[in-house]
């Protein structure tokens, strides 16, 4: 795989191509994308990716993965995408859809990902391609899944075939993101996400709520929830906003709802005046969807009869509370959480607000950042997110890709961590 900076073409943000992503409405023209050379890898490799879009929620905890196959003279003969959960992978579909089986004599398989060589539900997919007669299979990255790890690859070489790896690899790692840091680094992985004014507030001093960002960013936003399993708000967020934090507005359908997690270490939702009270169930804990609201063992003694116990399909955890950020580490990854979601954890985004944001960066965490800057200049400074740490002992984050949303700006960082072990 190309080990240069792994800044991502034009025209995709880290989950995705644009115009995938955004209602046509809100689509700025300088966002929308030119196709690769007609018939070049680039070409069916986006084919693929693009076709695996379709499924995207559905798969977890396998990954969205597409599959194109390509015949000798450069027609499309099918087309396949790993199926819901635990359906089938996508080089099983696409090869199942082929009717002219004569076609694939000297035919290109395009894969967004390594194909599986163990025996799970279905026989590995790297069998049925080396049985085939393909010719060719050009794979955009390599699977980290222990079960699979290179040996897909080898079973293809081994039986014949020309394998080329590596087109588009740095779009299709960013889109499988969390599926990656889950088997190389085996834990989920944590995304950042705010929006601050030119100046670095992620509210105003009054903290009123009120929007920095514009309609194209908060439609970016929706677009991030539905990529992660987990978001995570601090308490006063909760309490000044009274978000809904679900997936509205967004392009592809909504398949994906994330299990909103509220970080609520001082116990600042137990206990709200009845007024807080009637909001928080009017617009945030509405009984049709799962909320976890995570506090400390003291606030719980302390708070025996909280209304939060009569609320409905609202789940409450509490940690010893002595080591926050690492304990709610261990909670989202810990048995109720899995039930509440329906499988593993492999990704969570904190949503804020500074203080939350400020405290998991403190305790090291952060594979990647969703950063919007609006053109707002609003003074103050109780609303920053900070790391207090010196330039010479700061991590470098790397631009991963950026885009003028309107007036904003976006800005999307990995760590080193997630440079060196996902993209090179
Ligand atoms: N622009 C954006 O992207 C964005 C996003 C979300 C929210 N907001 C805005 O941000 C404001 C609320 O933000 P906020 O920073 O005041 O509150 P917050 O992050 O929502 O909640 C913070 C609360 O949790 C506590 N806390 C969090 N992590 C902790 C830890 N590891 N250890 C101890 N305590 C911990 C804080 O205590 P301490 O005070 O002791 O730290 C505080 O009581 C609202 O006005 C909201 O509208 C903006």
């Amino acid at each position: 795989m190309p080990s240069h900076s792994p800044h991502l073409s034009s025209h995709f943000s880290a989950t995705g191509p644009w115009d995938q992503i955004l209602p046509i409405p809100l689509l700025p023209t300088h966002l929308q994308r030119t196709a690769p050379i007609e018939g070049s890898d680039a070409f069916w490799m986006t084919e693929a990716w693009l076709e695996s879009m379709r499924n995207h929620g559905l798969t977890r905890p396998n990954p969205a993965v597409g599959c194109v196959l390509v015949n000798a003279a450069g027609k499309e003969i099918s087309r396949g995408i790993t199926q819901p959960f635990p359906g089938l992978h996508a080089e099983k579909v696409a090869m199942d859809r082929v009717i002219d089986l004569p076609s694939l004599i000297g035919a290109t398989a395009y894969v967004t990902l390594e194909p599986c060589s163990h025996i799970g539900r279905n026989p590995p997919c790297a069998d049925l391609l080396a049985k085939s007669p393909i010719r060719r299979i050009v794979i955009a990255r390599t699977d980290p899944n222990p079960l699979v790890q290179g040996q897909g690859i080898e079973k293809l070489r081994a039986s014949g075939k020309q394998v080329t790896l590596g087109v588009l690899s740095h779009e299709v790692s960013a889109w499988n993101l969390g599926f990656l840091v889950k088997h190389t680094l085996k834990r989920p992985l944590v995304a950042l996400k705010w929006a601050q004014t030119l100046d670095g507030q992620l509210a105003d001093d009054t903290m009123k709520s009120h929007w920095i960002s514009g309609p194209v960013s908060r439609a970016y936003t929706h677009w991030l929830r539905q990529n992660y399993d987990l978001i995570l708000v601090g308490a006063q967020t909760v309490l000044k906003d009274f978000p809904r934090l679900d997936v509205r507005d967004c392009n592809l359908p909504h398949q994906g709802e994330p299990l909103p997690i509220l970080f609520d270490p001082k116990g600042l939702l137990l206990n709200p005046s009845e007024e807080i009270q009637t909001l928080l169930k009017n617009r945030t804990f509405l009984p049709h969807r799962k909320h976890v609201i995570v506090t400390t063992q003291t606030n719980l003694q302390a708070n025996p009869n909280s209304w939060v116990h009569d609320l409905e399909n609202v789940i409450l955890l509490a940690q010893p509370g002595q080591k926050l950020i690492e304990e709610l580490m261990q909670i989202i990854q810990g048995p109720e959480v899995t039930q509440a979601l329906g499988r593993d954890v492999q990704s969570i985004m904190i949503e804020g607000g500074s203080k939350t944001l400020s405290h998991w960066i403190s305790a090291g965490y952060g594979d990647i950042f969703h950063t919007f800057i609006a053109p707002v200049l609003t003074g103050g400074d109780k609303n920053r997110v900070t790391a207090r740490k010196l330039l010479s002992q700061a991590s470098r984050l790397h631009t991963l890709a950026s885009a003028q949303l309107e007036s904003d700006i976006l800005i999307e960082m990995i760590s080193q961590e997630i440079k060196e072990r996902i993209f090179s």
